[in-house]
């Protein structure tokens, strides 16, 4: 990751809204220390080592290959009920302390589980449980998604569906198809989101991020897709960017994590200013902030002053992220208002 010079104030202060940020990559680097002493996982005891097994390192390969094998090793911090009471406390924390209003946190029911064979809906308990006392206690407004992969079995993500469905009074709203979109196809999984968008669900799927724009339609037209996650490679298709230009589907591009798993060559080529020349609506979010090793303001500024996306369309994203959430209307609406105001909109 390159280092910042200029100053993040600018970004800080703006109130943000984000949509795209994965629990499993929010996890920080104290805690993972704490957890490997108070459990026995043997991974490096400094933090500086760490890191590497964890983190995007500037020497790493960008690829996503290197990018999902950091989940991997994460997956090893699992280990208590207590474990995900508190990344997922500290998740929120962090997002409020970098002044973000609203959060959507996605987290993957069957990563959680399996490490130590916790039942899925007691890790749904556990989170939802968590999230809901954090977003009291740091003031920050937070909405769930569950994740399952594609990499994984499609019987597990079935599960998964049936089961967050029965959290949606609790603010689990969404389901989101992750995981290695080069390799594995989505088709085993479109009877399942179909279901799920009839139970109630919102539906946000990984999709022109590792594959190409043709997925971003199959998304759309197939898996009941309201927003796509990045979906960056969209344009190399008229096709799929006039389906989702003609549908306002909402695009939660990441661009940090696009560079550091090899979608886009450098953080400057990224194709998010073209994307809102199109006339897509995208959003700006951070992926994994931990393993990317950066905060949401990070991405704002990367965003006006690499791309060169003038601050007033910046704002404007941050309204059009708040009319994609999974929230009812008349949050929407209220939230909209009184950011707008903030914003001087
Ligand atoms: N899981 C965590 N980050 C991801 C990404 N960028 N793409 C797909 N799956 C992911
Ligand atoms: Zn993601």
């Amino acid at each position: 990751m390159r280092e910042d010079t200029a100053p993040l104030n600018k970004y800080f202060s703006l109130p943000k809204v984000e949509l795209h940020r994965h629990l499993e990559g929010s996890l920080r680097l104290t805690t993972m220390l704490d957890v490997a002493r108070q459990h026995g996982v043997t991974v490096p005891a400094s933090m500086y080592n760490l890191s590497g097994l964890v983190q995007v390192q500037d020497q790493d390969p960008m690829t996503f290959t290197n990018f999902l094998d950091k989940f991997k090793t994460l997956r090893l911090f699992y280990k208590s009920p207590d474990v995900i009471d508190r990344v997922t406390r500290e998740a929120v924390e962090d997002a409020a302390k970098d002044n973000v209003r609203y959060l959507e946190l996605r987290f993957t029911p069957v990563a959680l589980s399996r490490a130590e064979g916790f039942p899925l809906n007691d890790v749904m308990d556990w989170v939802v449980a968590s999230a809901q006392e954090a977003a009291k206690k740091y003031k920050i407004k937070v909405g769930l998604i569950a994740s399952v992969n594609r990499h994984e079995s499609p019987e597990l993500a079935e599960q998964v569906a049936w089961l967050a469905a029965e959290y949606i009074k609790d603010g689990l709203t969404g389901l989101d198809l992750a995981g290695n979109e080069a390799e594995f196809k989505s088709e085993p999984f479109y009877g399942i989101f179909r279901e799920a968008k009839q139970a109630g669900l919102h539906i946000t799927i990984h999709a022109g991020e590792w594959g190409p724009a043709e997925n971003v339609s199959d998304a759309l037209q197939n898996l009941s897709a309201e927003r796509i996650g990045h979906g960056v490679r969209v344009l190399e298709s008229e096709k799929a960017t006039q389906l989702a230009r003609e549908l306002g589907a909402v695009f939660e591009v990441c661009v940090t994590s696009n560079y550091q798993s090899g979608v886009v060559g450098s953080l400057v080529e990224h194709p998010l200013p073209r994307m809102l020349e199109a006339g897509i609506k995208a959003t700006v979010n951070t992926d994994d902030p931990s393993v990317s090793r950066i905060t949401l303001s990070h991405e704002y500024q990367h965003v006006c002053e690499e791309l060169l996306v003038p601050m007033d369309v910046l704002k404007n994203s941050v309204i059009d992220a708040v009319q994609a959430a999974f929230l009812p209307d008349v949050e929407k609406q209220k939230l909209v208002a009184s950011l707008k105001k903030e914003m001087e909109l």
